[in-house]
């Protein structure tokens, strides 16, 4: 039985409203709970844009849920808090294992996702009490990618160590990123204080493939380094693309293209991860 969240409505018909009282509070109704006595249910619920309210939202989905079904499967394509995985300073919070653990004991049996940030690699994992089945969407961004070069050859890269898994297979090296501390008052973030590979782009067209193009920092400095190598085109993919503020436009500015899955609505999600989850075992 698949229950399909008001927010998975660009890819799925939906079965579960997602509202909100006047004051902001979260109201969710699943309007097929009787027909879910007894069964493997799969949640489909994106957990990102608003990704705090949308936790709750899973909770009280769950909660509804567990009381009536054998098991329960959430299907998230991205994975919010997956980057505060460790603790880096005394009185920080490791949020990544937060999450899991709280989508663990609301009766959550499985949890498949993309290219989750912290396992850096596909398949299935044990984390904070979890099942996780860690899917990666590197073929299809790759094969993607191959319209962008006009059938020409490719070089493909990461633009640091973690995404290597996404690029090994087709003989992709990494960029070596390293970060420093945090900057910014309300809204924080780790520095990068170098990101740099020793390649030779010359002439040659190149595709940056990363888990994801948050602020842009990461992707911009990659093809800023590719750029001054004197590649032919350079085009930069990621699973999920938040794009914040002008990120799009400014990446544009160094790259010529660029692209992500629809794992979470943008400008450019040209990669469709419908398929991929649906048909998951
Ligand atoms: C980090 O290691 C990830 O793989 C991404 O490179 C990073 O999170 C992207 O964030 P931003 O776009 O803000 O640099």
């Amino acid at each position: 039985m698949d229950l399909i969240s008001q927010n998975f409505e660009d890819m799925l018909k939906p079965n579960v409203e997602l509202k909100k009282f006047p004051d902001g509070d979260s109201y969710i109704h699943i309007l097929q709970i009787n027909e879910c006595k007894g069964k493997d249910v799969r949640l489909f619920h994106r957990l990102y844009p608003e990704q705090d309210s949308s936790i709750v939202q899973t909770l009280f989905i769950l909660e509804a849920l567990r009381a009536v079904t054998k098991s329960i499967t959430l299907i998230a394509p991205y994975l919010p808090y997956s980057r505060q995985d460790k603790i880096f300073l005394d009185g920080e919070v490791k949020s990544a294992e937060l999450v899991c653990s709280l989508l663990s004991r609301a009766g959550v049996k499985r949890l498949i996702t993309l290219d989750c940030h912290f396992l850096k690699k596909e398949g299935e994992a044990k984390y904070a009490g979890l099942d996780i089945k860690n899917i990666s969407m590197n073929t299809e961004m790759l094969e993607h990618a191959k319209s962008k070069f006009g059938g020409e050859k490719f070089d493909v890269i990461s633009p640091d160590q973690g995404a290597n898994y996404l690029v090994k297979d087709v003989g992709g090296k990494s960029m070596k990123k390293v970060r420093g501390g945090y900057m910014g008052s309300d809204e924080t973030y780790r520095v990068i204080e170098s990101l740099e590979g020793d390649f030779n782009f010359k002439g040659k067209n190149v595709l940056i493939l990363d888990d994801m193009i948050s602020t842009g920092a990461t992707m911009i400095k990659a093809a800023e380094n590719v750029r001054n190598g004197e590649a032919k085109k350079i085009v930069c993919a990621a699973t999920h693309g938040f794009f914040i503020k002008d990120c799009l436009g400014k990446l544009r500015q160094v790259a010529d293209e660029v692209f992500s899955t629809n794992s979470m609505p943008n400008a450019v999600a040209e990669v469709n991860v419908k398929n991929v989850l649906v048909n998951v075992k």
